[in-house]
């Protein structure tokens, strides 16, 4: 429905036991009981509201990735949805404290008694994120964003689809409907009892001083999802299809070919990056994909024999995760769509005389005061801390250096890839990007136009464990 001239959607965040593994039940945390999430699709420029309602055991926080949205819904890491049965408790138990606002965090210690007024209580167990969707239409992604704890509860499964389209980019002829696949590309790990295996839940794999955490490098699974599912084989007409590939893996960096029975490549013709359509498509036989980056390609299966099985491989994996999924090639059909030439005509086109000024920022390992941690530029993620302050409207190039590999996320803002260690950005690289992948020992420049709102943002590294582990920092825009 619609409310105040948005489109209103409610999703509440629960526990639930979802089938992921074929006969098997892994209780997840959800958006709606389902993993992914429910897939959100929009009108660019038509906002939308949604209300989320925190039936979780604990604190959570809603961003949505590549959205330009106010500071206020962006989902900035303390900016708390408290979790509703602990603050039905808590109201219980703080009976007159008058001071249940948002992040007061008072779910655990109160002593009290009594409680008088529900509707006090209805105000704090929903919330209602606001994004406005002026912006290219684009693939985006909701998931969880609370400091210290983004990993862990992604991993046990706080992540959906968010689709933004526009008429210019319908009335390109791309493949549609059935033929259009969003691929939400996630590994995980299973126990022996279906439940999800995360390191940092098990004691015994705790920090002692002087010990590299296990998962300092991130978290990785060995069974590869798409969609929730495990190695999928999807089936498909002998046709073009718009597959578009979200990794929305906490660690796990893939290079993604789709290979025919016969061992031929099929050409990935990538339309769109993060932040939307490109000018004019390129041309892929692979590509890399870091956490959190999107590709959004064309795949013609016209050519592959009927009944004939397309693999996707990831060529970074060994034994079972190096595959992804498959297509069957079910049927012969007939096919109207097509991959113009000229796709966008509205893609930034910043020059480095546009920039008012330069930053540097090292994403690096180091100490910090709770031991081994991911810093910028030496430091670890204080919300306390103001690292970069700019004006609404300034144009800047930022030269990012990495140790290991960092996929590095900007809120708010749509950046271009400007080089790489001194040479030409890689044909990857090309269109609007709001994560871009350093590569270890990697120099790589980018440059952007803060745009759209003022406020509190961030820019981090998008694997999971770095961002939790420090590797996070404050982006005031004046
Ligand atoms: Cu996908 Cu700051 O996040
Ligand atoms: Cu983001
Ligand atoms: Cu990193």
């Amino acid at each position: 429905g619609t409310s105040g001239g948005a489109d209103r959607y409610e999703i509440t965040q629960r526990e639930a036991s979802v089938e992921i593994l074929p006969g098997v039940t892994t209780p997840m945390w959800t958006y709606d009981g389902t993993f992914p999430g429910p897939t959100i699709e929009s009108r660019r420029g038509r906002p939308v509201t949604v209300s989320h309602r925190n039936e979780l055991p604990v604190p959570t926080v809603v961003h949505l990735h590549g959205g330009r949205t106010p500071a206020a819904s962006d989902g900035y890491p303390t900016d708390l949805l408290l979790p509703a049965g602990r603050q039905e408790h808590s109201m219980h138990v703080e009976h007159g404290s008058g001071h249940m606002g948002r992040g007061s965090g008072h779910m655990e210690h109160g002593s009290g008694h009594g409680m008088h007024d529900p509707r006090a209580v209805v105000s704090e167990l929903t919330r209602d994120y606001t994004f406005p969707l002026d912006q290219r239409p684009a693939l985006l992604w909701y998931h969880d964003h609370r400091m210290d704890f983004t990993a862990p509860a992604i991993w046990r499964g706080l992540a959906g689809l968010h689709i933004v389209r526009d008429d210019a980019e319908d009335a390109l002829g791309l493949p549609a409907g059935p033929r259009e696949l969003p691929l939400m590309i996630a590994d995980r790990a299973f126990a022996a009892d279906g439940g999800l295996a995360y390191p940092a839940l098990d004691p015994t794999l705790r920090v002692r001083p002087g010990v590299r955490e296990p998962y300092l490098a991130g978290v990785l699974g060995d069974v590869i999802l798409v969609n929730g599912a495990p190695w999928p084989v999807h089936e498909v007409d002998a046709a073009r299809h718009r597959l578009r590939i979200l990794n929305a893996s906490n660690a796990r960096h893939y290079e993604l070919e789709a290979v025919t029975g016969d061992g031929r490549r099929l050409d990935l013709v990538q339309v769109g990056a993060d932040q939307g359509l490109l000018a004019a498509p390129v041309v892929h036989t692979l590509f890399p994909i870091a956490p959190a980056e999107r590709y959004d390609v064309v795949v013609d299966f016209s050519g592959v024999p009927i009944g004939g099985l397309v693999r996707v491989v990831n060529r970074l994996g060994s034994g079972r995760t190096r595959d992804v999924m498959a297509f069957r090639v079910a049927r012969k059909a007939a096919d109207d769509s097509r991959i113009p030439r000229a796709l966008s005509a509205d893609l930034p086109a910043w020059r480095r005389s546009d920039a008012v000024r330069v930053r540097d920022f090292a994403f690096r390992a180091g100490q910090t005061h709770a031991g081994h941690g991911w810093l910028i530029g030496g430091l670890p993620f204080d919300p306390a801390r103001t690292d970069v302050t700019t004006r609404l409207g300034d144009v800047e190039v930022w030269r990012l250096v990495a140790d290991v590999h960092h996929p590095v996320h900007l809120h708010l803002v749509g950046f271009r890839v400007l080089s790489r260690s001194g040479r030409q950005p890689l044909p990857h690289d090309a269109g609007l990007k709001d994560t871009v992948s350093l590569r270890p020992g990697e120099a790589v420049e980018i440059i952007t136009r803060f745009d759209g709102y003022r406020g509190r943002y961030l820019f981090h590294c998008h694997n999971a464990e770095h961002e939790d582990m420090g590797m996070m920092a404050n982006l005031e825009i004046v």
